[in-house]
């Protein structure tokens, strides 16, 4: 179906599309529920908006955080969200998604230091809290591009993905994923220095945690069954238990638990089924992360940034348009999202992709947590628009429509380019397109 750019002036406009298209957006009318503080075990926060992971593309050539990252986080510190989930960092230089993705080594956990020593006194200072802070580590996988042209560590050779014949050495062997699992020890050493408050083993979007889920394909002992297809991902959160000598340090992960390739491509897609979600082997996973590795909470998402973005982050600008309605998508997201939680009820899960909604954003992730169906809201785009976005909810309970996020692919086109990221449209004295 195609669909016109954003048309919904009112909230009750979105309410009357989604029941046209028997779309799942819990929408309240107020959106006083973000603003109730919330325990996760040991870990507090002061509310239930969470930043999410937004790569900015503008370390240093050495990893460390470079001036416009530190802009950008000191903005997020001063918008008071409950949860900062700091952008992918690299666990070793063939990592990297970029030649500026930060990196964190031995040589730059000072800085890192002082940026999230930073975070904690702006936020003290402008909202009364600190806000919890976890940090993605990631291996980026397919989508390492460390020198700024691709060069693919790849899991399996996956049809729908793969633009040439894929060279067998671009295959990682298993000797390499057992390596590449002893650097999150390594990073979780350093994450716990550099002053965060948890680390997320990235396993989404199909960088390389997420790509082995579905490595039905692949031969041996990473490849097949399930046990197999998550050995990588428990491998590295036994790398990285205990790599913290504070005993309140945790692990975590962003997870896909679904794809949107069709089986045998995709992780959380029914077997025979096309493109059906079927959430069976995430909701084990989670709770066998829950069982082994006490995780506190879990970050979802969905898609692929680079083949189904409509997936990850619908939206209806730029040059891909997809068929799926961007409400079909958002709708998709939170259905997911709440079956999870339904099925997880104690692990507290953070939904994603609020954004699309513009000004109603707010208004879906409020009627998410009133409704149970996530414990935290997670805004992306929006956050790099118009991070004041919190401060005005919590004061007013609403968001400026010409302040909010109009989801038009600005930033992530930025990012594609190996370019700073950030907004294009609403902070554009720094980022052009
Ligand atoms: C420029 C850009 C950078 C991103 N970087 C990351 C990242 O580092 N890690 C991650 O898990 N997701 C990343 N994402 C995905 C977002 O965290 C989020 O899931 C997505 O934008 C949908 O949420 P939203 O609708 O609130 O924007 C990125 C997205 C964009 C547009």
């Amino acid at each position: 179906m195609k669909h016109e750019i954003f048309h919904y002036p009112a909230l009750e406009d979105v309410r009357r599309a989604s029941e046209g298209m028997d779309a799942f957006l819990p929408l309240a009318e107020k959106t006083e529920a973000l603003f109730a503080p919330l325990s996760m075990g040991k870990i507090q926060v002061s509310n239930r908006i969470a930043f999410q992971p937004m790569e900015g593309t503008d370390g240093t050539d050495e990893g460390a955080p470079g001036e416009w990252t530190v802009r950008r986080y000191q903005r997020f510190a001063q918008a008071g969200p409950g949860m900062i989930w700091f952008e992918a960092v690299a666990t070793l230089p063939e990592a990297r998604a970029s030649a500026h993705q930060l990196y964190l080594t031995e040589g730059n956990v000072d800085a890192f230091r002082r940026l999230t020593d930073g975070i904690r006194e702006i936020s003290l200072k402008e909202n009364g809290y600190v806000p919890v802070l976890v940090m993605q580590a990631t291996h980026s996988g397919r989508y390492a591009k460390p020198h700024g042209i691709p060069e693919p560590l790849i899991a399996y050779s996956c049809p729908p993905l793969e633009d040439t014949p894929v060279s067998v050495e671009r295959i990682v062997s298993d000797d390499d994923l057992k390596r590449y699992e002893e650097a999150f020890a390594v990073t979780a050493k350093l994450c716990c220095r550099a002053g965060f408050d948890g680390m997320d083993v990235k396993c989404c979007h199909r960088y390389l945690a997420c790509e082995l889920l579905s490595a039905f394909t692949r031969p041996g002992p990473y490849g097949g069954s399930f046990e197999n297809r998550t050995r990588f991902l428990k491998n590295c959160y036994r790398a990285a238990a205990g790599a913290c000598e504070d005993s309140g340090f945790f692990l975590t992960s962003r997870m896909n638990v679904y794809d949107g390739f069709a089986w045998p491509w995709g992780f959380g897609v029914r077997e025979g089924g096309g493109l059906e979600v079927c959430l069976e082997e995430p909701v084990r996973l989670i709770r066998e992360l829950r069982e082994e590795f006490g995780i506190p909470m879990i970050n979802v998402t969905m898609g692929n940034p680079y083949r189904n973005p409509h997936v990850n982050r619908p939206y209806d600008h730029g040059n891909y348009v997809p068929e799926e309605h961007p409400l079909e998508g958002l709708s998709r997201m939170m259905d997911g999202v709440s079956r999870i939680q339904h099925a997880v009820p104690d692990v507290p899960v953070i939904g994603s992709a609020f954004s699309y909604l513009r000004q109603h954003a707010g208004n879906l992730a409020a009627g998410m947590v009133e409704g149970g169906h996530c414990a935290m809201a997670g805004f992306g785009r929006m956050a790099f628009a118009y991070p004041g976005f919190v401060r005005e909810m919590r004061e007013k309970g609403t968001i400026r429509p010409d302040r909010a996020c109009v989801a038009c692919g600005g930033c992530a086109a930025l990012l594609r380019r190996g370019e700073p990221a950030g907004c294009v449209v609403r902070d554009r004295e720094v980022y052009r397109l």
